[in-house]
C-alpha cells in the first residue's frame, strides 16, 4: 500500500541576503508580496536564502531547493489522507471523545494495522491533544472501565478535563467517566435548590455532584464509589475544586454504605449509570427521604421506544415497595449501541403514610 506523496523539496527561486539583514529584508519581501510563504528559508554559510517569485531588483537571486513548509491540515479528513490510503480515510471514526489531552478513539478491525497512523493524524489536527488511546474492548465489570491501548503521541493516560469550570482529574483506563454526559449533568445541577442533602451513588471520579457543586454551592452531599482509582480521583477532584467538608468521598459499596451511613437522607438521589441503577432501585430508596425527593435514575431502551418498559418497571417497583412515585421527567440522555438509547428518569418519590 502506498500512504504518504509528500514532497519535502523543491527547486525555487531565491534572494540571497548577508545574516545581519536577513529579518529586515524578508519583512520587504513579505510587503511586496515577493515572499513564497509555502517554502522555509534556508541559511548558508553567513547568508539567508528566501523563496521569492522574482528576484527584487538589487539582489543576486540563485534557484534553490527549498524545503516546503508542512501546512496544518483544516480536517481530519485532510489529516488522514496525509497517513492513509484513500478507501481507507473513509472506515475512520471521525467522531470521537477528547478527554484533557487524551483522545479516545476506536478503531475498526479492518484498520488495526494502521492505528498508528491514524494516531498521528489526530495528533496533526488537534493542537490539544498530546496522546491518542485505541479502545480495545467495551466498558466491563462493575467498574464500568473501557481498556484502551496508547497509539500516537505521550504513554500518559492521566488527564485533566474541565467542564463548567470544574477540573476533573482522572486515568482513561482505570476509571470511568464520559463526557457526553455534560448536559446530563447541568441538567441535573440547574434543578437543585439551596440547602439540598444529595446522595451520589455510582460516583465515579466526581463529576455529578461537583458540577450541582459549582452550580449549587448551598448543598451536603455524600459520593459513594466502589473503584479504588476512581475513588482516589474523586478525593482529588473534591480538593482541586473546593468541595471539601460539601461533598463527603465515600469508598465502598452502595448496598453496604447508604443503609449505615445515611439511611432516609437525601432530597435528591443521584444514580448515573444505565447498566447497575435497575437493580439498586432499593437501595436508592433506602437513601431516600421518605417526605419526598427526587430519584434520578438512568436504563437502556430499544431506541424505538425507550422509555414504555423502564418506566412501568421502576414505577411498579416503588409502588410495591410502598412509595408513591410520579415520572417529573424523561429524556433520551445518548445513544448506547445501534439499538440502544440510555434514558434518563427524574421521579419524585414519596413514602405512604
Ligand atoms: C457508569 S459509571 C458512572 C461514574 C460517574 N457517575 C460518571 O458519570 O462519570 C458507574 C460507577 O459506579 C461504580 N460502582 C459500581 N458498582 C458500585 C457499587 N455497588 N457501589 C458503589 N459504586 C459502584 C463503578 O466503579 C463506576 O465508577
Amino acid at each position: 500500500m502506498v500512504f504518504i506523496l509528500h514532497i519535502s523539496v523543491q527547486n525555487v527561486l531565491g534572494v540571497i541576503v548577508p545574516k545581519k539583514e536577513a529579518e529586515s529584508v524578508r519583512r520587504r519581501l513579505l510587503q511586496s508580496g515577493l515572499l513564497l510563504k509555502d517554502y522555509q528559508p534556508i541559511r548558508d554559510g553567513d547568508h539567508v536564502i528566501f523563496p521569492v517569485s522574482s528576484c527584487p531588483d538589487g539582489f543576486e537571486c540563485v534557484e534553490r531547493e527549498f524545503p516546503v513548509r508542512k501546512k496544518k491540515p483544516r480536517s481530519l479528513e485532510e489529516a488522514l489522507r496525509e497517513f492513509l490510503p484513500e478507501d481507507a480515510v473513509q472506515h475512520v471514526v471521525k467522531s470521537f471523545d477528547i478527554i484533557g489531552h487524551v483522545a479516545v478513539i476506536r478503531v475498526p478491525d479492518e484498520l488495526w494495522d494502521l492505528r498508528e497512523k491514524i494516531g498521528e493524524a489526530i495528533l496533526r489536527v488537534h493542537p490539544n491533544v498530546r496522546t491518542v488511546a485505541a479502545e480495545v474492548g467495551p466498558h466491563q465489570g462493575v467498574f464500568r472501565v473501557q481498556p484502551v491501548e496508547v497509539i500516537a503521541g505521550e504513554p500518559n493516560l492521566v488527564t485533566e478535563y474541565r467542564e463548567f469550570g470544574v477540573r476533573l482529574r482522572l486515568e482513561v483506563g482505570k476509571t470511568y467517566f464520559s463526557p457526553r454526559l455534560s448536559y446530563e449533568r447541568y441538567r441535573i445541577a440547574k434543578q437543585v435548590r439551596p440547602g439540598e442533602f444529595i446522595a451520589a451513588l455510582f460516583a465515579g471520579v466526581g463529576p455529578f455532584p461537583l458540577v450541582i457543586h459549582r452550580f449549587q454551592p448551598n448543598i451536603r452531599a455524600y459520593a459513594v464509589e466502589l473503584n479504588p482509582d476512581a475513588y482516589k480521583y474523586l478525593v482529588e477532584n473534591i480538593r482541586l475544586n473546593h468541595a471539601e467538608g460539601k461533598i463527603e468521598p465515600i469508598l465502598g459499596d452502595v448496598r453496604d454504605v447508604v443503609p449505615e451511613r445515611y439511611p432516609h437522607r437525601a432530597d435528591r438521589v443521584l444514580m448515573p449509570s444505565p447498566i447497575l441503577a435497575e437493580d439498586f432501585l432499593d437501595v436508592a430508596l433506602a437513601a431516600t427521604k421518605p417526605s419526598g425527593a427526587i430519584i434520578h435514575t438512568y436504563a437502556l431502551g430499544p431506541n424505538k421506544d425507550p422509555f414504555a418498559e423502564k418506566e412501568y418497571e421502576i414505577l411498579r417497583y416503588f409502588n410495591e415497595q410502598g412509595w408513591d412515585a410520579k415520572i417529573l421527567n424523561k429524556r433520551v440522555v445518548r445513544s448506547y449501541s445501534p439499538r440502544l438509547d440510555q434514558v434518563s428518569f427524574d421521579v419524585f418519590v414519596k413514602k405512604r403514610e
